[in-house]
C-alpha cells in the first residue's frame, strides 16, 4: 500500500474470476463519487472494454472521466498525463498479470468482489497468496472482500472461507438486484454501493 502518498485515492476492483461484478461495482462506486462532487477518473484495464464502452454512452451524464490502459506502469503514466483527479477508479481483467500486480503494488484500497457460491471463493485462494506475498514487502493494498449478487444464501460458512484465507470480508452483501444491470442502461449507482464507501475509508 502506498505509505500516505500524496495524490489521488486508488482503488482497485480486481478479482481472479469472471462475472463477479467487478465491473458494475467499480463503475457504481466511480459514479456514485463524481456524484459527491470528486473529480474521478476511471481506468478500465480490461481488454473486453465494457467500462469504456459504459463510459462512451453515460461517463459525461455522471461528469466522470473514462480511460481505457493496459500493460504496466499504468498508474504512473495515468498521473503523468492526466492529473488534477481526486479519485482514480480501476477495473481489471479477470486474470494476473504483471500489469494487474502493478497496479495492486500501486494501489491504497483493493475490493475484490465475490458471488456468494464456492467456486468465487476457490479462486479466492491465489488471490490471498498473492496478497500474502505483497504484504511480505508491504506493498499490498488495504483490501476487503465484498459479497455480490446475494439472493439470500447463508453467508456464514462463506465468510468463515474468506477469514480462513486472512482476508476480510465486508459485512453487508450486495443483492442481487435489476437496479445494478440498470447501470448499463444509464441508471444511477443503487444504494448498495454505500457498502464500499465503508470499505474505502481510512
Ligand atoms: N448485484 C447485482 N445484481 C444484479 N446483477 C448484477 C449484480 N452485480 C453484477 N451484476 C450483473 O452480473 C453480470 C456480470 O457483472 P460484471 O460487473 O460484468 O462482472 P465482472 O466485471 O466481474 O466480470 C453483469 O451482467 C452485471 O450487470
Ligand atoms: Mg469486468
Amino acid at each position: 500500500m502506498r505509505a500516505s502518498a500524496p495524490g489521488p485515492r486508488r482503488t482497485v476492483f480486481w478479482h481472479q474470476k469472471g462475472g463477479t461484478g467487478k465491473t458494475t461495482l467499480a463503475i457504481a462506486y466511480a459514479v456514485r463519487l463524481a456524484m459527491d462532487g470528486h473529480r474521478v477518473l476511471l481506468i478500465d484495464t480490461d481488454p473486453q472494454g465494457t467500462a469504456t464502452a459504459w463510459g462512451e454512452r453515460f461517463a459525461a451524464r455522471w461528469g466522470l472521466v473514462v480511460r481505457g490502459a493496459c500493460g504496466t506502469a499504468i498508474w504512473r503514466s495515468l498521473a503523468d498525463r492526466m492529473p488534477g483527479f481526486d479519485h482514480l477508479v480501476l477495473d481489471c481483467p479477470p486474470t494476473i498479470t504483471n500489469g494487474t500486480m502493478d497496479t495492486l503494488i500501486g494501489a491504497d484500497h483493493l475490493i475484490i468482489p465475490v458471488r456468494p457460491a464456492l467456486p468465487d471463493l476457490w479462486a479466492l485462494e491465489d488471490v490471498a497468496q498473492i496478497l500474502a506475498d505483497l504484504r511480505v514487502g508491504a506493498a499490498a493494498p488495504r483490501t476487503r472482500v465484498v459479497f455480490n449478487q446475494h439472493s439470500g444464501e447463508d453467508l456464514t460458512p462463506l465468510v468463515a472461507v474468506v477469514v480462513g484465507l486472512g482476508l476480510q470480508a465486508l459485512p453487508a452483501p450486495i443483492p442481487a438486484a435489476p437496479a445494478w444491470s440498470a447501470l448499463f442502461s444509464g441508471g444511477g449507482p443503487p444504494s448498495g454501493i454505500a457498502a464500499l464507501f465503508d470499505a474505502a475509508s481510512g
